[in-house]
């Protein structure tokens, strides 16, 4: 048995490994420092730090991690060879908590590209396993591509690498294949079905092809997953990872509902998306779930109507639960009296209904020119009004 809690989900974020992969996105050395610092700062359980053997510049990337991290247990990636497997002990093997995550394609396409029958790739797993385990006590295993193996040989290749020695065993939906329902009936089998299965933690990692990478690794966690794989604003190749900040929002929301607890400081998230966004240089699209510019915004008069009387009319999340000081009402052609008004104090102009009525009509006129009235245009408008008065 571990010791987490079994109610604790611990995080792994692998924006600095999968993130990284993305076309385009890579990092310099500098940056990826900055982002663990902060990933590390926020409570990140395991921050998978890059793939060492993959070029010097991520090994020396993973090595300087190791060595900064002060919480987060510090993690290689590496194939199934024992060249990778030794490079990444070597990155990683000055961290306080080291752990080699050690990874081969189980499905029959990904067989079929390393030319190796089942048994042969069965006997390869328990020889790797065991070979990382020889260097650490905390390895991890990944049958890659397990949403598309055949079940029987996706037990066989779990089993094989709990009795080799792995400590968390990984079940990634590479391709994004899965669904809900599916993802949580292959962690709730797997668990059930293979020896050795409740002296290890199983973690969900699934990519988003299909939109669907958050419903599935929360799926994953009701069935008995215990570790979500993620990055930050879904990072990752292709449609992305399944986004860290999506996955902890809604076990804080919902907690109700879904009673497992993250030690992610929330407060950090909308930090670490603007540092992400800004280095990667992919930018956050704007109705992004909890990141994006409109998640905290309002401009139909109906909702900042409804916002300025109570903040939970049209807000499930408090904005400064993520981070942001407060929720934005946008001004434009949709937003109504109320939302002027208030808009119009905070700027320091207290208004009589007529005067209202009057500078209403002249916004409403300029929002139907513009598509987003700043608090500027509003400042010239009200000037405009005190001349023309
Ligand atoms: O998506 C995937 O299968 C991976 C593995 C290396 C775990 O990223
Ligand atoms: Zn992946």
């Amino acid at each position: 048995m571990t010791d987490q809690k079994q109610d604790q989900v611990l995080i792994f974020d692998t924006t600095l490994r999968d993130g990284e992969q993305s076309p385009g996105a890579s990092m310099t050395h500098e940056e990826k420092v900055e982002i663990a610092t902060l990933l590390d700062e926020m409570g990140v359980d395991i921050i998978e730090a890059g793939f060492p053997i993959a070029s010097p510049g991520d090994f020396a990337a993973v090595s300087e991690i190791a060595k900064i991290a002060k919480s987060a247990q510090i993690c290689g990636l590496s194939r199934a060879a024992t060249g990778d497997i030794d490079r990444a002990w070597e990155a990683i093997k000055h961290a306080a908590r080291p752990r080699i995550h050690t990874f081969i394609g189980t499905s029959p396409s990904h067989r079929g590209i390393t030319g190796m029958s089942m048994d042969e790739m069965a006997e390869h797993i328990h020889n790797m396993v065991t070979h990382a385990r020889n260097l650490t006590d905390n390895v991890q295993w990944s049958s890659m591509d397990a949403t598309r193996t055949e079940h029987d040989f996706l037990k066989r290749t779990v089993e094989i690498a709990i009795k080799a020695g792995a400590t968390t065993i990984n079940v990634p939906d590479t391709v994004g294949y899965t669904a809900p329902r599916e993802s949580a009936e292959l962690i709730r089998m797997l668990i059930a079905e293979v020896p050795g299965a409740d002296e290890v933690i199983f973690a969900t990692h699934c990519h988003n092809d299909l939109g669907m990478a958050t419903a599935n690794s929360l799926a994953a966690v009701e069935a008995g997953a215990r570790q979500i794989e993620c990055t930050i604003n879904g990072l990752g190749e292709r449609a992305g990872n399944t986004a860290l900040e999506e996955v902890v929002m809604a076990l804080k929301v919902r907690n109700d509902i879904m009673p497992y607890q993250t030690q992610i400081d929330t407060s950090r998230i909308m930090h670490a998306s603007r540092m992400v966004a800004s280095v990667s240089g992919f930018a956050v699209q704007y109705n992004k779930a909890i990141v994006g510019k409109n998640a905290f915004a309002h401009e139909s008069g109906i909702h900042q109507d409804g916002m300025l009387k109570d903040s939970t009319s049209f807000e499930i999340m408090r904005p400064e639960d993520v981070g942001l000081s407060e929720t934005s009402l946008v001004m434009g052609k949709h937003s109504g009296r109320a939302a002027l008004r208030s808009k119009l104090e905070n700027l320091g102009y207290e208004l009589g209904d007529n005067q209202l009525k009057d500078v209403f009509v002249r916004f409403k006129d300029l929002a139907d020119r513009k598509k987003e009235v700043y608090d500027e245009d509003l400042v010239a408008l009200m000037s405009d009004q005190t001349t023309s008065a």
